[in-house]
């Protein structure tokens, strides 16, 4: 019972970047919403983030498949971040581990420049949540708490 909850480049910022677009919540108050949503339901929560594409790919090829069983996540939450514009090898990562994911943006990336719009994670995705800002990755954990785990 394991979700990875991973944030692509600058989300490391939270809460002091752009907090007119991004807010002032902190990554790490994330962390710890979710964490606390997490382990009500015996769930383990692991929670990544770098600003490095390579690195992404490794943790998600090693969480998503590589890891014994014991250490592999069931689903996958991810903000890509400007990668999610850009990243074909952090789509096939995640397509290679089969791992269903919910893609997460703080804003609405429909509202922005036009480039924010196009997503190279969206159409593989179990679900697409913007524009809620930090609530996103809420509602993503209690998606996958209510549809991966019955007890
Ligand atoms: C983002 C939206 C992306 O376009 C942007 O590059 C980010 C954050 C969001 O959460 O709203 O870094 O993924």
């Amino acid at each position: 019972r394991k979700v990875l909850v991973v944030n692509g480049p600058n989300l490391n910022l939270l809460g002091k970047r752009e907090p007119e677009i991004y807010g002032h919540t902190t990554l790490a108050d994330i962390e710890k919403t979710l964490g606390t949503q997490a382990r009500a339901r015996d769930v383990g929560l692991i929670f990544v983030q770098s600003n490095h594409e390579g690195e992404l790919v490794e943790h998600i090829q090693h969480y998503g498949l590589l890891a014994d069983s014991a250490e592999q996540v069931d689903a996958i939450i991810i903000n890509p971040a400007a990668f999610t514009h850009t990243s074909v090898a952090l789509r096939d990562a995640l397509a290679a581990t089969k791992k269903p994911f919910i893609e997460v943006h703080l804003s609405n990336v429909h509202s922005r420049e036009p480039f924010r719009a196009h997503s190279y994670f969206s159409d593989i995705a179990t679900a697409v949540i913007c524009g809620c800002g930090h609530l996103g990755y809420e509602m993503a954990l209690n998606y996958w708490l209510t549809h991966l785990y019955t007890d």
